[in-house]
């Protein structure tokens, strides 16, 4: 919308975090909470988005570059009414609504955004509150109406104790007429010479100067939960959780214990896979059907086709695992592995940077890095690539159908040729050639006899 503008307020201390974090930089199931409203906010397509900075401002301003922001510091930073104020010199010119966002309030969606915006314009208000009513509104402003219509927002610090008791409450967004707007804020600022001035304010003025002032009442109360300290930063981050996982049971996955199941919104999981208790999948991360991710399983950045398993207690990241393919327990793939159709991949193993061809087993205590691993491979117990010589990483190649006998190490750079074996306990500094036994051991003597001498010896006292 052409004379829509969006002003988002994300200068405050946050001082109930106690962090050295700008507040709205938390994340929120995996997101930052400003990047949730600035989700919802650019899906009014506005003209502009401005958003107020202070406190940490440079981090702030760092981590949202490059998005086509405005930018307008605040210093210091004396109440919300005050950074509203900061924009003026950038409105100037401009006609039209301002969209007043907060930072630390990430569960407004853009369907309740086109509504206010919708009432207000129809209603020809100079301001319209978004308001909510909750149970427990302790923290909120309050919302005190005058035979029905608002006339003012009290907030819980100057709230009276029968104000305290009302429910409806100021979710803190509020769409803006420009035209009258700074010149009523400049009147408040004026008469706040020192101390801090509220945006909610602005309410009891265009009152007292006979404008429009509407609400809009949210039906979801959840959407305006904001965030001012650990524990509320946790209770939104529960509910955002909570709708993933019923969003996902509803297209077909089993999640058996949704409390103890954390998934990022940015993640998809194919119909009929199973995931067990206290699983996390974070980030980038792409599951297929029919799946099992057996309890205690963390999946970052990583694609599973269909049909993967992923047994207990497995860490899996910026891996691809296809079709078939089994991990675990207690298996560790770091970033650039790959799994083919049917590979497997077991317990207390380590892949960095590796692909392991079709249908390729590594079952045991087995560390691979910088490995490509072929068709039909397999890898015995206790076989280490030592890929790492201090300065530089080696590739290590084992072809397909080979069979690399347990307790090898393969010395990198190093080349195992297709269908070759490698004897167990093996250390391999050259390359084996297609078909051929390559053993690289010390040779076993056996003392015969040695052991009845030796006890001998001991008994008449030679130690
Ligand atoms: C505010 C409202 C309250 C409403 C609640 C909804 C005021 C005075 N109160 O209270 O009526 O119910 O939000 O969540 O507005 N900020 C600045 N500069 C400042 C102060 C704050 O940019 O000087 C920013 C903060 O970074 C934050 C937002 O404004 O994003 C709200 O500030 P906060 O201190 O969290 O206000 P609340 O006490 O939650
Ligand atoms: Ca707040």
């Amino acid at each position: 919308m052409s004379d829509l503008h969006i002003v988002l307020l994300a200068a405050g201390k946050g001082t109930r975090m106690k962090s050295a974090t700008p507040k709205v930089l938390h994340n929120v199931a995996g997101l930052p909470m400003i990047d949730r409203v600035l989700a919802s906010a650019s899906q009014l397509n506005p003209a502009s988005t401005t958003v107020v900075t202070g406190h940490l401002a440079e981090a702030l301003e760092q981590r949202l570059a490059g998005r086509g922001l405005r930018f307008v510091r605040q210093e210091p930073q004396l109440g919300t009414g005050h950074a509203l104020l900061q924009t003026d010199p950038l409105f100037q010119e401009a006609t039209g609504t301002i969209v007043l966002l907060s930072g630390d309030v990430p569960l407004l969606t853009s369907h309740s955004l086109q509504q206010l915006v919708l009432i207000h314009r129809e209603r020809n208000a100079a301001a319209t509150v978004m308001t909510a009513r909750i149970d427990r509104p302790f923290g909120y402003g309050r919302i005190i109406r005058s035979r029905g219509a608002i006339a003012r927002i009290v907030e819980e610090r100057d709230a009276s104790p029968a104000e305290r008791a009302i429910q409806e409450v100021n979710a803190g967004i509020y769409a803006l007429e420009i035209e009258p707007l700074f010149k009523a804020m400049r009147s408040i600022a004026a008469q706040n010479a020192q101390g801090e001035y509220y945006l909610p304010d602005l309410v009891g003025v265009y009152r007292r100067q006979k404008r429009r002032v509407e609400t809009f009442e949210l039906d979801n109360p959840n959407e305006i939960r904001g965030i001012n300290s650990r524990t509320e930063l946790s209770d939104v981050t529960r509910i955002v959780r909570q709708s993933k996982n019923e969003e996902l049971m509803a297209a077909g996955v089993t999640i058996i214990d949704p409390a103890t199941t954390y998934i990022d919104d940015s993640v998809t999981v194919g119909a009929d896979t199973v995931i067990h208790p206290q699983v996390f999948l974070e980030g980038r991360t792409t599951i297929g059907a029919a799946c099992e991710i057996h309890a205690s399983v963390r999946i970052v950045d990583s694609v599973l086709a269909d049909r993967v398993v992923v047994q207990n207690f497995c860490v899996i990241t910026e891996s691809r695992l296809e079709t078939g393919a089994r991990v675990g327990p207690f298996a560790h793939l770091r970033p650039g592995a790959v799994l083919s159709e049917r590979a497997k991949v077991g317990n207390f193993v380590e892949l960095k940077k590796t692909t392991m061809g079709r249908n390729a087993k590594a079952n045991h205590l087995t560390y691979l890095g910088d490995a490509t691993v072929g068709n039909d491979v397999n890898v015995g117990a206790g076989t280490i690539t030592c890929n790492y010589d201090g300065v530089q990483k080696h590739p290590t190649i084992i072809e397909d159908g080979a069979f690399i006998g347990s307790d090898t190490q393969l010395i990198a750079p190093v080349r195992v040729g297709q269908g070759a074996y490698v004897a167990a306990g093996s250390s391999i500094t050259d390359d084996v050639p297609p078909g051929s036994l390559g053993i690289a051991r010390g040779r076993q003597t056996n003392v015969e006899g040695w052991v009845a001498r030796n006890k001998s010896r001991h008994a008449k006292g030679e130690g």
